[in-house]
């Protein structure tokens, strides 16, 4: 089932309210990017930003949490009220510490994601997949919105897919960055369900870029 996740990075501020209600009558998920100004070099928003967006609209809050400390930030975000916490693999120096906060965040009933970055291939998390109720590709470089969508992500999405079918996996596969009118179809065919879309969708009339995202 495809669902298209609206990156509220590109949101016009000045005009919050408008854009959550357009939000909440169109789409189950949002997607809410934390960058702290190391891991990448942007910074974005903290928990309250979350948390009053939550309270405003009901909507499933997908976490991407883009940062050199995830086990820090995971627990503010657990204690936020986050239903899918998503870190980067590269965040962490071993296995055991990503398995053992995968853990951390599904004790606290909340679904745990990973991500990799466009030069990390498949084959580093092989190992790592069945911790995870979902994996996320950068289709970009993390933390800008408004770039262009990366190609060899499609045999990410591929590779994933086989992968999930192969061993019976449970992981939602998401994708981020560069997503739009000329990407999508790809993306879809590609076997991906979670397609986040920032500056496209917030550019023009919101409705109709959703509605034609999942025509495409
Ligand atoms: C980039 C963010 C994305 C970004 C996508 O680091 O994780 O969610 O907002 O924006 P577009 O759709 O403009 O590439
Ligand atoms: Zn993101």
């Amino acid at each position: 089932m495809v669902e298209i996740l609206p990156s509220v990075l590109s949101l016009d501020y000045s005009d919050t309210k408008k854009y959550l209600d357009l939000i909440k009558e169109t789409c189950k998920v949002i997607h809410f990017d934390v960058m702290d100004g190391h891991f990448v070099n942007n910074l974005s928003f903290g928990p309250d930003i979350m948390k009053a967006f939550k309270n405003y609209t009901n909507l499933v809050m997908d976490v991407h949490i883009m940062v050199t400390n995830p086990k820090k930030v995971s627990d503010i975000f657990i204690n936020a009220g986050a239903d899918i916490i998503t870190f980067h693999y590269e965040a962490l120096e071993s296995e055991t510490e990503i398995i053992d906060l995968a853990h951390k965040i599904k004790n606290n009933n909340i679904k745990a994601g990973i991500s990799i970055k466009p030069n990390t291939p498949v084959s580093k998390i092989t190992n790592l997949l069945k911790y995870f109720d979902l994996v996320l590709v950068m289709s970009v470089e993390p933390g800008l919105g408004g770039q262009g969508f990366i190609e060899s992500s499609l045999e990410k999405i591929i590779e994933l897919k086989e992968l999930k079918n192969k061993y019976n996996y449970n992981y939602i596969i998401e994708i981020d960055g560069g997503i739009n009118d000329t990407t999508v179809k790809r993306v879809k065919e590609a076997g991906c369900e979670w397609l986040v879309s920032g500056s496209y969708l917030f550019k023009g009339d919101f409705k109709e870029k959703v509605k034609k995202l999942l025509e495409l």
